[in-house]
């Protein structure tokens, strides 16, 4: 979100948060190149926010507008005959009904620890990692991550039937890098949630350790349930505008391709790599955790899964073998109730960025099973996928995830 469009408003004496009302969403898909680039051109206007890159031709492209600027918007593209439709009439409406849900949410919990028909806030998924570590310690053991720019502590679990020799490969899963897409660390959650507390799950534990990490980017979460629902970035100062990208902030080909040096930009990078203390401590924990052979790091939306490089189009070395287990994944998370996934190196099937989480996992760390995983959004709700659907994406994806354990399992072994 570009900080010249921020409206702030006091209500009610509340906190001042950032205000959509009337802000439209558009789905627009072009059709011919020329559209393509007559989209690019639109692109440089401060007053459209792309939440999508605009790729190939027959790809959509979702824009949200402010109500000042729509009739431009529209004009524009009239002018050049390119189809478009509304998505979201006011997106300040789809945030207070989800707002209202949690509300009403949070005031009946039940003793329950978990569930999936809603989100959680960062203290709360901490809450659950510990609670975890009490109840299972003999297959949980909860660990300092460090601490975020504003001190927040980070927590991950790793989630062992015990120890062998040769120790066992380990699959290092992260979520909530990017602060808006809330969908991430709920599927994370889930999967700690499914390998520990359901019995029917121990076979994936027994040949591989897993570590996740659910919440890389807590300032900017929080910042997204209080502030700013569609919040990307982190929170630490800048002059004009606060908070990096930390999704280009890592340092392997830093800076090279699709990201800013523009603070207020979505995709700034950054002063210099690892200037941000959340990408220091994930460099830090990869570098020095042994066994490490698969990283799998959640964002959302697009469903995709997607393997390096994303610095440039020349794809990593075993890109062949990323190729075949991401279709293996993608035919598993299919079977539950038909959604498909887009399987390709970054680049070639999204847009290059450099300074990627993946590509730093890959060409830092040495790790050679990298995927980042775009969970499904959905048209018309792009972050804001709404409660009712967690579960069921979380279903569907941890097919997939039973499918990197296996592969892992016996390849890596
Ligand atoms: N949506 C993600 C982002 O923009 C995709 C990252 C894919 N990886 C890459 N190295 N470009 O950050
Ligand atoms: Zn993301």
């Amino acid at each position: 979100m570009r900080a010249s469009l921020l409206v702030t408003l006091a209500l009610l004496g509340f906190a001042a948060s950032v205000s959509y009302d009337g802000y439209k969403v558009y789905k627009v898909v072009p059709k011919t190149e020329v559209e393509n680039q007559y989209l690019k051109a639109m692109q440089l206007s401060k007053d459209f926010d792309f939440w999508s890159k605009i790729n190939k031709v027959g790809n959509p492209v979702v824009v949200m507008v402010s109500p000042k600027a729509q009739s431009k918007f529209e004009e524009y593209l009239k002018i050049s005959k390119i189809e478009y439709n509304v998505q979201i009439e006011n997106v300040e409406s789809t945030i207070q009904a989800e707002r209202e849900y949690h509300r009403a949410k949070q005031a009946q919990k039940t003793g329950l620890k978990i569930s999936f028909d809603q989100y959680y806030r960062h203290a709360e998924i901490n809450a659950y990692l510990e609670q975890l570590a009490k109840d299972y310690p003999d297959v949980v053991t909860l660990e300092n991550f460090g601490q975020s720019y504003q001190k927040r502590q980070m927590n991950l679990v790793r989630i062992s039937s015990g120890p062998r020799n040769p120790p066992k490969p380990i699959i290092f899963i992260d979520a909530g890098i990017h602060a808006r897409e809330w969908i991430a660390p709920a599927v994370a959650l889930y999967i700690i949630n499914q390998l520990v507390e359901n019995p029917e799950n121990s076979n994936l534990i027994q040949d591989v350790d897993w570590i996740i990490l659910p919440s890389l980017n807590p300032d900017g979460y929080e910042y997204s349930w209080d502030e700013d629902r569609m919040w990307r970035k982190t929170v630490s100062p800048g002059t004009i505008c606060d908070g990096c990208d930390p999704n280009r902030n890592f340092g392997f080909h830093w800076m090279e391709a699709g990201a800013s040096s523009w603070e207020c930009s979505e995709t700034y990078a950054g002063k210099q790599a690892f200037s941000e203390v959340e990408t220091r401590h994930l460099r830090d924990y990869l570098n020095k955790t042994a066994n490490i052979k698969a990283y799998l790091t959640l964002h959302s939306y697009g469903q995709y899964l997607l393997y390096p490089w994303g610095y440039s189009d020349a794809l990593c070395d075993n890109w062949r073998e990323l190729d075949a287990l991401g279709n293996q994944v993608n035919d598993a998370i299919a079977a539950v109730s038909g959604t498909t996934y887009t399987v390709g190196s970054s680049t070639h099937v999204l847009y290059a960025a450099a300074g990627a989480s993946d590509d730093w996992a890959m060409g830092g760390a040495g790790i050679d099973i990298v995927y980042t995983i775009e969970l499904p959004g959905g048209g018309w709700y792009g972050f804001d996928l709404p409660a009712s659907r967690i579960l069921p994406v979380c279903i569907e994806t941890f097919e997939g995830f039973k499918v990197y354990a296996d592969y892992v399992a016996k390849n890596r072994k």
